[in-house]
């Protein structure tokens, strides 16, 4: 007999023999399911940074999204614990310590850090900056908010030296009544909020100029950007966001770059989304996408039934804007994407099943937005 031949009767034996010692009579067990195929990390088919918000509990304590952070990102922007109103408390004093742990734990894994957020109105310490103020005298105002404004920029920035990427310098000083108007205490929600305080109110146009002066100097090395929202909503805001920039460098500030935050739904106009693309190209400037998310929920439902169709509209529209990012800003402009989360019920729009925002579901598993997103950064655009 032929060798082949030998070797198959040996294992017709063997076969037997096994079926005979598992004793008879009971079923055969299951086949085991094949093995998960993973896809490549989305840091690792990407030509820019990929980053997710995250939390100090996302990031530090919940397993799940701490693990996903770690293998599918190569940068973060922390939630909420560079903001203003986490550091400093109501009596003026600055406490690190969260914040610190976090870079230390995103050092170790190789993650990078954006900063987020040197002046903005919400989630600040108001009143505790309020205090300071004259009520019948602008001038003395506007050289005390100047100092306030100097000393927290000086000392977040400068706390933080080396150890970001870049920072949002200002965040959301434009106005959506009217669009584009400078904020101030009367077109801002809430502007007497303990947490709110509207820095534009007091110093005007030239917030700008002095922050990112103060930022320059704190830390040189970091990458400088305004950030804003609704940029792809409204070209009265995106325009006026930009002539503020010009306006800024030109009165002899550094800002190196623009943040768009995007959070945005299925239905955003695509057209517009392309346009406000090419008008952040052409200033010349790092276009950042800050804080991606794509709701479902169109007609702000109180809760809502997350369907097959919804994912898909979802996934789509995920794939939709990196490509129009990577088609619209030329690659040494792009400093990169930032989704604003990680697990959907994490996401500050979930409310409690009101909205699923992110990439990934509760549990951890990808959604279909998660291919879409894979897909794009792929794309060698
Ligand atoms: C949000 C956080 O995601 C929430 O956890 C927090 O309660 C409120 O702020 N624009 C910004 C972000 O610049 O800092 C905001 O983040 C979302 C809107």
């Amino acid at each position: 007999m032929k060798k082949e031949v030998w070797l198959c009767v040996l294992l017709l034996a063997t076969v037997a023999a096994c079926k005979k010692d598992s004793g008879g009579g009971g079923t055969t067990p299951p086949p085991s399911p094949p093995p998960l195929v993973e896809t490549a990390p989305l840091k690792s088919v990407a030509t820019f940074p990929v980053a997710a918000a995250g939390s100090y509990g996302a990031f530090m304590t919940n397993a799940t999204s701490s693990a996903i952070l770690k293998r599918d990102f190569n940068s973060m922007t922390f939630e909420n614990e560079m903001k203003n109103n986490t550091i400093v408390n109501a009596s003026g004093a600055y406490n690190f310590n969260t914040a610190d742990a976090m870079v230390a734990a995103a050092q170790a894994a190789n993650i990078q850090i954006h900063g987020h957020v040197l002046a903005w109105h919400a989630q600040t310490q108001g009143s505790y900056y309020r205090s300071f103020l004259n009520a019948g005298d602008p001038n003395y105002n506007y050289a005390k908010v100047d100092s306030l404004l100097k000393t927290n920029i000086q000392t977040i920035a400068g706390h933080f030296k080396g150890k970001v990427r870049g920072w949002d310098v200002i965040n959301e000083m434009f106005s959506d009544g009217p669009a584009g108007t400078i904020r101030n205490n009367s077109n801002t929600a809430n502007a007497n909020n303990n947490d709110v305080f509207v820095w534009s109110e007091y110093l005007g146009r030239d917030l700008g100029v002095k922050a990112f002066t103060y930022a320059a100097d704190a830390d040189p090395a970091a990458k400088l950007f305004i950030n804003d929202y609704n940029l792809e909503f409204s070209t009265a805001k995106l325009d006026s966001l930009i002539a503020y920039v010009a306006e800024i460098r030109g009165r002899g500030a550094r800002v190196d770059g623009i943040g768009t935050q995007m959070h945005v739904n299925i239905n955003t106009n695509k057209d517009a989304i392309d346009n406000h693309f090419k008008k952040l190209a052409a200033t010349g400037l790092l276009v950042h996408v800050s804080e991606l998310d794509i709701g479902v929920n169109t007609s702000n439902a109180a809760s809502l039934v997350f369907t097959d169709a919804l994912e898909t509209a979802q996934a789509e529209m995920y794939n939709y804007i990196i490509t129009s990012y990577m088609r619209n800003v030329p690659k040494a402009q792009r400093y990169g994407l930032t989704i604003w989360g990680l697990l959907d019920n994490q996401s500050w729009r979930y409310k409690n099943g009101a909205d699923y925002p992110l990439i990934y579901t509760a549990a951890g598993a990808k959604k279909k937005a998660y291919e879409a997103v894979l897909n794009a950064l792929k794309s060698g655009l």
